[in-house]
């Protein structure tokens, strides 16, 4: 309802000229797919205010009250824009891209900047993580010598995850969702913090062809399945708290937990030389995938779209399923043909709904019947992107590694010694404390939100 009122206004401010420009999208050629793409990205950078006179490179607006957006929300929107460029080779971004990589690495180069400590999960702090992983395997320039380099920084945030002061006894192992113990959230281990650490220790592994990150993939990747998350279906569930010893498992499903999984196990499969053991995994996480969240072979959010009750951090995850799995097809080619098949069915969804907004071109979340739902924002515009960029993974190079030309400087010991938080509170600030508030009234609201707020309230 409120886009839909946005939009009125928009088009009342803006006159007849804005809204005859009804597009409509294709993705029926290479030529026509990078041009829709192109358009998508635009408009997805229109919601980027980073680089204006006095606002905070890096970040999209926020975090709420200041906005709709949570910090890692930007870092997953980098992601999206550096496979923008992989894929259709539009360098227009690139600058504006690295400036918020750099920006954001904060004092220890690990994607901790002391501003976000108050809501700082390791599930943020990895998708921050991952988008400088991914940075490194797409050989995205390099920064100045002087400057932290990506691959450098994938190994801080990996580093720092692995330190013993984040895998506590509780629920015999595994990450909890926050990183300071003073935070809410700090007393729930989830899928997703876990799965970013998964994720990112199977790739670093398969870059540096080291096995201590793929160790900490293996072990990360059998807590997960003994402690319920992930159940022998492949069904991955968002969490539990430890003072249950993580038995009261919220079963709530997001796609985006069986994205990052998927590209994980792909990376071991790639790394362990094709072994059958990550094979399976692979194969039989991705049927899953499709079986939970692409009814008709079109992404659907179950957890949260059927009422539309999805938050706007919800709201991205389709993207991140969609890129995740193009780029799995690279490493683990079996996936292709089934993936590509899918790709091709939730693009062509997707710009059908992209008519909505002061545009008359912006896509919209909900893509199963093929039209606008009056529902706007950068996720929206991130998902189609995705989904539409995607098409054209088969022409790119695969992930490089350090042995196939990738370029990006590394360094073991980053973020080792990086201040942790270890036995005392983050600093509290007033728009923290409101942050708490709110946080509390929701609690007192009601589990069943609660829950789903958390798992991506990051
Ligand atoms: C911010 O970056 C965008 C590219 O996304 C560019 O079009 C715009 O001019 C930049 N704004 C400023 C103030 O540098
Ligand atoms: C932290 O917040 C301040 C004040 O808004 C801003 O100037 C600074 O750029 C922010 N730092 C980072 C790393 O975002
Ligand atoms: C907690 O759960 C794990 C399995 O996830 C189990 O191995 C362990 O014994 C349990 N601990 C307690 C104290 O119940
Ligand atoms: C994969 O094969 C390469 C080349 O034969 C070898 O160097 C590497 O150790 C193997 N990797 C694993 C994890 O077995
Ligand atoms: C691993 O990935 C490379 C691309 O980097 C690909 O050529 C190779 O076939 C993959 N290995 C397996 C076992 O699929
Ligand atoms: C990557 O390869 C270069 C040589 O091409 C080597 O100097 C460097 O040590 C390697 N880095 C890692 C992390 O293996
Ligand atoms: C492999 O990675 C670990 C963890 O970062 C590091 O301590 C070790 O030195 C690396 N091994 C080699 C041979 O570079």
């Amino acid at each position: 309802m409120a886009s839909l009122a946005r939009r009125a206004v928009g088009a009342f401010a803006l006159g007849i000229a804005a809204v005859s420009a009804a597009t409509t999208y294709s993705i029926d050629s290479t030529d026509a797919i990078k041009q829709t793409s192109r358009q998508i990205a635009y408009d997805l950078m229109s919601y980027y205010k980073g680089n204006e006179s006095g606002q905070t490179p890096g970040i999209l607006p926020g975090p709420p009250p200041n906005g709709d957006y949570y910090w890692w929300e930007g870092g997953a929107m980098w992601g999206t824009m550096i496979d923008y460029w992989h894929l259709t080779g539009d360098t227009s971004y690139n600058d504006v891209i690295t400036q918020s990589l750099l920006w954001q690495v904060g004092p220890n180069r690990d994607y901790m900047p002391p501003n976000v400590t108050a809501s700082l999960g390791n599930d943020d702090q990895g998708f921050w993580g991952m988008t400088a992983m991914q940075a490194a395997e797409e050989n995205f320039p390099n920064p100045p010598k002087d400057q932290p380099q990506w691959l450098a920084l994938a190994q801080g945030v990996f580093n720092t995850q692995a330190d013993p002061n984040r895998h506590d006894k509780t629920c015999n192992g595994g990450l909890r969702w926050q990183i300071p113990f003073s935070n809410n959230g700090y007393d729930y281990k989830n899928s997703i913090a876990n799965g970013c650490f998964f994720n990112l220790g199977a790739r670093l592994a398969r870059y540096t062809n080291n096995q201590t990150y793929a160790d900490w993939a293996e072990k990360t990747w059998d807590w997960i399945v003994a402690v319920g998350f992930m159940d022998a279906d492949y069904n991955i569930y968002d969490g539990a708290h430890v003072e249950s010893n993580c038995t009261d498992i919220n079963r709530a499903q997001f796609s985006y937990n069986n994205g990052v999984y998927l590209l994980g196990a792909a990376h071991m499969y790639n790394y362990t030389n094709g072994s059958a053991l990550w094979k399976d995994r692979t194969q039989k996480l991705f049927t899953a995938t499709k079986n939970t969240f692409f009814p008709n072979g079109t992404p659907f959010e179950i957890s949260c779209e059927t009422h539309m009750t999805c938050t706007t951090d919800m709201l991205s995850f389709k993207g991140y399923v969609a890129r995740w799995m193009a780029t799995a097809t690279k490493i683990a080619p079996f996936l292709s043909e089934d993936v590509m098949k899918n790709l091709k069915i939730m693009a062509g969804q997707a710009i059908k709904t992209c008519t909505g907004g002061p545009t008359g071109r912006a896509c919209g979340f909900g893509w199963q019947d093929g039209v606008f739902d009056g529902s706007t924002g950068a996720g929206q515009q991130m998902n189609a992107l995705s989904a539409v960029s995607s098409l054209l993974v088969q022409a790119t190079r695969p992930p490089l590694t350090n042995a196939t030309g990738g370029t990006s400087g590394g360094d073991y010991n980053a973020g080792i010694g990086s201040d942790d938080f270890d036995g005392h509170a983050a600093p509290i600030t007033a728009g923290d404390r409101a942050g708490a508030a709110l946080l509390t009234i929701l609690l007192v609201g009601g589990a069943a939100g609660l829950f789903g707020w958390m798992s991506g309230g990051l």
